[in-house]
């Protein structure tokens, strides 16, 4: 069996700088709980609706209805959320720790030992009083941080800063707000912080760092369905989310069932993705939710131009000024848009596409405008820059669709396969099968890179504690994160964007099993040929790899062989095995032009070549 390269130049071709990067939805609580560092969930008392009184989950009390009364009113300084905790304390000297509340954060807070942690919060009272702040475990013995703060009497609000410095580590800590002195006092937007956030820009470093190692070159956000809400009244509002975190009102995303605070909003995914040197992709809502239209006639795209203004306006402009005032004078250079989330079925669609997509291409010509309709096998009956393309299914559904975009149009819209993943039939948490099937799907991706520009794995990022949406590449709790089968195959493909695609044929047997491409790219004046198989079958296989053209000859001592496999198709990685199915890199002595490949069963190999 031979493995065909044809690495001459006049059979290459260029991928897109942007083909592979990310996609960030506010699922699973990637943002709220995860990615997003602050520690204290519900943090203006919202969650629980606006009319009081008013659930305070996840907050709780402590002491007994005998000393203590816990109610929400309406009595904060913030107009937007509106929303305070009054806290009657009915006893001086109350109990040993005093009475209060505690928030646990989202599924216990991550203390650790000589830490910095900020707290920032408001408080009335009418008279002089007392508050003690603590970090304690989570049932409240273990003490690893605590302050004393005078709170002044008077009838305004006080902002209160208190710097924690942790003498413990706990993973699944808890936030207190005690007091021994009788009397009233509100309580409003209470944050916790570590200081260690990376760039100091709020976000988990180590999470951050995940996503860097696959080197994104795009990070479309901030949905999905998080975009469209089962309900308009629950969709993202990229408006309440700009300006000072105190004044966010938040919202509960229903399609996927948990209150966000909008700490992590417009501007943080913009920072995010500037951090990640990942191009900004903004999908907004354009009149749909799961279960309500709105037509056309009722739409006005000046909210959208405002978000672009907000992105890219001047500094004195209206929402530019606020960009400005958040901290980032520069424009984040937004370059692509997208009209709605899997909308394009919806009656009005078109309409109101239409609408944004005048508006927008009038005030942004730059600006690519990306369309929720299917340009695979027909042309767009619309005006399009790209088409929104999500495939979801099992294993043998994603590799077979490596040859999906093998006859479309090649002059037409381009492609953006905004969400893919093998995530049915015996998935598991996301196994090694997973893995091999997706790997053939993006290399029919590569091979179709002339009409398919941009391709993101969907989602990103699960909380352990919320697995609404399995699998997903990165899984994390409060501390420890690690990459699945997905993640990792993904880190192979990091090097495709921008890189130089060959022609590859195998003429084998097996050939209905195997998947491969070849690319070459530049890294620090060196250059490199990789040859990715995949073989999804169960038979080992031999190989020639035999490449011609090549410019330049193999160096045999910088070459080297990674393979992502493992024993079982459904083995996958966890907590307590991380790295059960990773890539496994080792030199490659046979490198050449002509060289003896074994591709394991149930593997992807990736030989590199060193030019
Ligand atoms: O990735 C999960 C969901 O799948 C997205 O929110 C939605 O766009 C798709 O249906």
């Amino acid at each position: 069996a031979v493995l065909k390269v044809d690495a001459s130049p006049q059979h290459a071709r260029k991928i897109p700088e942007t083909l592979f990067g990310i996609f960030f939805e506010e699922i699973n609580h990637a943002g709220a709980g995860g990615i997003w560092a602050e520690l204290v969930s519900n943090r203006g008392f919202e969650a629980g609706g606006p009319n009081t009184p008013s659930s305070i989950d996840p907050w709780s009390i402590i002491g007994n209805e005998s000393v203590i009364s816990v109610a929400t009113d309406r009595s904060s300084c913030f107009s937007r959320n509106i929303i305070a905790l009054r806290m009657e304390v009915l006893c001086g000297d109350c109990q040993a720790g005093g009475v209060g509340i505690y928030n646990p954060g989202f599924w216990g807070m991550n203390i650790e030992d000589g830490k910095n942690y900020s707290l920032v919060m408001y408080a009335k009272s009418l008279e002089n009083t007392e508050l003690t702040v603590s970090l304690t475990s989570s049932d409240g013995l273990q003490n690893l941080s605590s302050a004393t703060i005078q709170v002044a009497g008077t009838s305004n609000w006080t902002k209160l800063e208190q710097k924690l410095v942790a003498k413990g580590t706990n993973r699944t800590s808890r936030l207190q707000i005690t007091t021994n002195k009788k009397g009233v006092i509100w309580l409003d937007q209470i944050s916790l912080m570590p200081s260690d956030t990376y760039k100091g820009h709020g976000f988990r470093k180590e999470l951050v760092s995940m996503l860097l190692d696959l080197k994104p070159q795009f990070m479309r956000f901030p949905g999905g369905c998080f975009v469209e809400g089962q309900w308009l009244r629950n969709a993202f509002r990229w408006r309440e989310s700009v300006g000072p975190w105190e004044e966010r009102p938040g919202h509960f995303g229903d399609v996927w069932g948990y209150w966000t605070d909008d700490g992590l909003g417009y501007y943080e995914f913009l920072q995010l993705s500037e951090d990640l040197g990942a191009a900004p992709i903004w999908v907004f809502n354009n009149g749909f939710s799961h279960n309500e239209e709105i037509n056309a006639t009722a739409i006005a795209p000046f909210d959208i131009l405002d978000s672009l203004e907000f992105a890219r306006g001047s500094t004195n402009s209206t929402w530019g000024s606020l960009r400005v005032a958040m901290g980032h004078p520069e424009p984040f250079p937004v370059k692509y848009v997208t009209i709605g989330n899997e909308d394009c079925t919806k009656k009005f669609y078109h309409g109101n596409y239409l609408k944004f997509h005048r508006a927008i291409r009038e005030a942004y010509p730059d600006i690519q405008i990306i369309s929720n309709c299917d340009g695979s096998s027909k042309p767009l009956d619309h005006p399009a820059d790209i088409y929104d393309f999500h495939v979801y299914g099992d294993s043998n559904t994603l590799f077979s669709m490596r040859n999906k975009f093998d006859s479309t149009p090649r002059n037409g819209t381009k492609a953006f396969v905004s969400e893919y993943a093998v995530s049915s039939n015996g998935v598991g948490r996301g196994t090694l099968l997973a893995s091999l099937a997706e790997a053939a799907f993006l290399t029919g991706l590569e091979k179709n890179s002339d009409v398919v520009q941009m391709a993101s794995y969907a989602p990103l990022f699960m909380n352990d504690n919320d697995r609404s949406w399995n699998p997903a590449a990165v899984v994390f709790n409060s501390w420890k994160q690690y990459g699945s089968p997905s993640y990792w195959m993904q880190t192979i493909f990091r090097e495709s964007s921008g890189a130089v695609l060959h022609p590859v044929t195998i003429n084998s047997m097996y050939s209905n099993s195997l998947a491969a491409s070849a690319i070459t790219w530049k890294a620090s004046n060196s250059s490199f040929l990789r040859v990715k198989i995949v073989n999804i079958g169960s038979n080992p296989v031999n190989l020639i790899v035999s490449t011609t053209g090549l410019e330049a000859l193999v160096n045999m001592r910088k070459s080297t062989i990674t393979i992502l496999t493992s024993k079982n198709l459904s083995d996958e990685n966890s907590f307590s095995k991380p790295t059960n199915v990773v890539p496994v890199t080792r030199e490659l002595p046979n490198a050449g032009e002509e060289m003896f490949a074994f591709l394991g069963p149930y593997s992807f190999t990736s030989f590199d070549l060193a030019l």
